[in-house]
């Protein structure tokens, strides 16, 4: 949700004259301003300001207080308030590192074989590495003199892990969970007109799951201002119902009054239709707000014939909320007619859809059946840890859509914003889950934050209340607990169902409790299960578990390898192939969730040291694919589909026979080597094709025949070494904002301009111009080799570099060269990639 911007509301058609655009500061400016110009009070939009530029950092300690800023010296640290020297002027932190969020400082430690660690990746955090797990983050900013009387926040979207945040020698709060949003109102902290600063103490001492989390303040920070009259923070929301061709709305919020006088207040909702138009205003009936008090305001809006919100449609309104007060003033237009003196807004974005769960036929989008076809994602990738830029984030889910996904699972915690939004742009349906399954007042509060938060958002379509909690689902507790979370979470949406992931309790009356049955693995207890419960809808919340290392042919337990032909699972676990199939044949089932779509850090399975991180994604950790990866296309997509596998790089293996797969959804395949047929085959829907060939070097060529005709034809050829490299960005222009990404692909070619898919040549990389660098990855479970050096060997032919714009427009030149040791010395080669100027994010000073 992003405030009420010019552009929202020139877009929005609201007849606003230039003088209201400007904001309601303070009781000094607005006199200033009236007196000038004879105008009506000006329009109050709040300001959300990016906190993420211009921090500094500096590694604290857990167990020494000399180590610590003294922090904890002397067991005295709370006892005055003002007292906490380092976040005031007198403390000077030049010596500190600077940095922008979002931030992640576990990426850049170094990997420790330490057993105790693997799941997190084998990175020294946690309480017997007090040295590197705790962070200090510092920023001073500005405070205008004129936002006295406002309200203001700090906002932090989620901050790995146990914060406690202090402000100009005061300590303002704390918050222990890494994945939940939390804020604090600094309006009584705040130094106006003067410098502020700001310190966060993150301690990442403890783990919130098994798998890596990252540390330190990894994502979004945001200042929000507003009047003291405003809408409580995410207790706007619009509830839509089809019936027919027609939508009501549903709309709601709170308005809380900090002002010292009660206020008369009303609420306007302006809703923008996906084509930017204005199409409805409504109004609430006029309330009085006691000082200190809050009020729920409701109305409801009509649309007739809306464009829905769809997977391939992903339609979104907008509602500019408005609270006003007092009277209307004379000589306004119709919008201050509506709402009064305005004295806060918000935008919200929202779909009109219609979702059903049914227990024999699955999920209904729209009337439509859809099948969901899904992966369950950590949130973390090569080159940046868990901090993702929000380009990144919707980087991740092209590469899934692409792959024909519909769907992804947060397992197994709150998202970040930018990967919900980006699924609502993108028509990508969310199971959308919370991290803690309990009904403890941190788990309950931890919910409602999600729920609140999200649930505007049309892509998710199930709430789940959480994942495998093999002690309490086998106990009572289990379902009260359950029934607690389920019943918050109706209470704060009615039009969402829930599900959890369940294992192993199959025979326990947990699952009862659902309202949606989530199955993890497990394909034999399923049939049974549904039988004796036909009247709960189900999905497949986690399945597959398959493991593949890319590039990688045959299995090579000394190596850490896994073969990437689709016959790798844990012994929990299927083939991409089996579970899909079984899935498939089954209505009921509403589809599923493949663990995962992308290779994660942590929980490195099949193999532990010196694998970093886990081999079950259909992507690697850079998002290249796997072999896997054809197989979900062939089946998911709505291309036609060709992918030939192996390569052809079988030196001293000559007269062998090797196995050819084919991933497709055409009819045949024939396969020739050298030109000369190996046979063709029919495909079996849901299946690949196996050949076993001689090998010898040249060309491997699959012919792919649909409806009679070779529609599709794929090579893959013996390559000679390596002479050049080639670098390739996703994008060549991008947005000078300081955030945004260019994505970079490292091969090295052959004379004849071949990619070499087994190369593993070492390349160094150069950032110039109006860029940084900002991390590098290969994709190889076992490389130990830094996310945050300039240089990365290639796995099995591929590496990434990470790049990000800097404010400035102008050009960002990546170099690539090759040392002299490893050989061979390769000549370097250049990219550029053009920043251009954008309206940028209104950010704290
Ligand atoms: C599941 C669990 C996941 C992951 C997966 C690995 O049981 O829910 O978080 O650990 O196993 O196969």
């Amino acid at each position: 949700m992003s405030s009420l911007t010019r552009r929202d509301l020139l877009r929005s058609g609201l007849a606003i004259s230039a003088s209201s655009l400007v904001a309601r500061r303070a009781p000094a400016l607005l006199a200033r301003y009236a007196a000038a110009t004879d105008s009506p009070p000006a329009l109050a939009p709040r300001e959300r300001l990016l906190f993420d530029f211009g921090w500094k950092f500096f590694f604290g300690h857990g167990s020494d207080p000399r180590r610590d800023l003294g922090f904890g010296m002397g067991q005295g640290d709370f006892a005055k308030s003002g007292d906490f020297t380092f976040s005031t002027e007198k403390f000077d932190d030049s010596e500190w590192r600077s940095l922008d969020l979002p931030h992640d400082w576990a990426v850049e430690l170094p990997f420790v074989w330490d057993e105790e660690q693997n799941s997190h990746g084998y990175k020294p955090l946690g309480r017997r590495y007090p040295e590197t797990s705790i962070g200090w983050y510092r920023r001073a900013f500005d405070i205008p003199k004129e936002d006295s009387g406002r309200r203001i926040w700090v906002e932090f979207d989620g901050a790995f892990r146990s914060a406690l945040v202090f402000l100009n020698g005061y300590f303002i709060g704390r918050n222990d969970n890494g994945y939940a949003p939390f804020r604090f109102d600094v309006s009584d902290f705040l130094r106006y007109g003067e410098k502020n600063y700001l310190v966060v103490r993150m301690d990442a001492s403890f783990g919130d799951g098994w798998f890596y989390e990252g540390a330190g303040i990894y994502r979004h920070v945001w200042l929000t201002k507003t009047d003291a009259v405003h809408l409580v923070q995410w207790e706007s929301y619009v509830r839509s119902t089809m019936q027919g061709n027609a939508a009501t709305l549903a709309l709601g919020t709170v308005v809380r009054n900090q002002s010292r006088q009660t206020e008369e207040c009303r609420v306007s909702w302006q809703i923008v239709s996906p084509a930017g138009k204005m199409v409805s205003t409504v109004t609430s009936a006029p309330q009085s707000v006691s000082p200190d008090a809050s009020a729920t305001f409701t109305a409801t809006a009509n649309l007739s014939d809306p464009a829905l919100w769809s997977i391939e449609s992903p339609n979104l309104y907008s509602v500019v909320v408005m609270v006003g007060s007092g009277r209307t003033p004379a000589g306004h237009g119709p919008e201050f007619r509506a709402s009064g003196n305005p004295r806060d807004s918000d935008r919200i974005t929202f779909g009109i859809r219609d979702i059903k769960w049914d227990a024999d036929k699955g999920f209904f989008l729209n009337g439509k059946r859809v099948t969901i076809k899904g992966t369950c994602n950590h949130q973390d990738h090569a080159g940046v840890g868990a901090a993702l830029p929000d380009r990144l984030q919707t980087y991740r889910l092209a590469i899934l859509r692409e792959m024909g996904g519909n769907a992804v699972r947060t397992s197994h915690n709150m998202p970040t914003p930018e990967w919900v939004e980006a699924c609502d742009r993108m028509g990508m349906m969310m199971m959308c889950e919370t991290r803690m399954m309990s009904s403890n007042g941190e788990a309950m509060a931890q919910l409602e934050l999600m729920v609140k938060r999200y649930r505007n958002s049309p892509a998710i379509i199930l709430w789940s209340m959480g994942n495998e909690e093999w002690v309490m689902m086998h106990q009572p507790q289990g379902p009260r607990v359950i029934d607690a979370m389920i019943a918050r979470t109706h209470e704060l949406d009615p039009t969402r169902l829930c599900t959890a992931a369940v294992n192993t309790a199959f025979e326990t009356p947990f699952p009862e409790h659902l309202d949606v049955m989530g199955y993890n693995y497990n394909l034999k207890v399923i049939d049974d299960w549904h039988q004796k419960h036909p009247k709960i809808p189900s999905v497949g919340s986690e399945t597959a578990s398959t493991v593949s290392t890319r590039g990688i042919y045959s299995t090579d337990k000394l190596r850490n390898w896994v073969s990437a032909y689709d016959l790798n699972h844990t012994d929990w676990s299927e083939l991409a192939q089996e579970w899909w199939k079984f899935y498939a044949a089954r209505e009921w089932l509403a589809g599923g969730f493949a663990w995962t779509g992308f290779d994660y850090r942590g929980e490195p399975t099949p193999y532990g040291w010196p694998s970093i991180n886990s081999q079950f994604g259909i992507v690697d950790m850079c998002g290249f694919p796997k072999d896997n990866f054809y197989y979900y296309k062939s089946w998911w997509g709505s291309e036609p589909v060709l992918h030939l596998l192996p390569h052809w790089n079988w030196g001293g293996r000559e007269g062998e026979p090797i196995s050819v797969w084919v991933h497709s959804n055409l009819d045949s395949v024939e396969l020739f080597l050298n030109g000369k047929s190996q046979g063709s085959q029919k495909i079996e829907p849901l299946t690949h094709l196996e050949w076993k060939v001689k090998y010898e070097p040249g060309v491997l060529e699959a012919r792919g025949t649909k409806d009679g005709k070779v529609v599709l034809s794929e090579k893959r050829e013996t390559t000679g070494d390596p002479v050049a490299i080639r670098l390739t960005s996703d994008r060549t222009e991008i947005k000078a904002d300081g955030e945004d990404l260019a994505i970079l692909k490292v091969e090295v070619l052959d004379k004849e301009g071949r990619a070499l898919p087994t190369a593993g040549n070492k390349i160094s990389f150069r950032v110039t111009g109006e860029g940084k660098f900002l991390g590098v990855g290969n994709g190889n479970p076992n490389c130990q080799e830094s996310d945050k050096e300039p240089e990365r060997s290639l796995f099995n032919g591929l590496a990434q570099v990470i790049v990000q714009s800097t404010r400035t427009p102008g050009t960002i030149t990546v170099e690539a060269y090759s040392k002299p040791y490893p050989r061979p010395v390769l000549p370097a080669v250049q990219l550029t990639i053009t920043t251009k100027k954008v309206e940028l994010r209104p950010s704290v000073r």
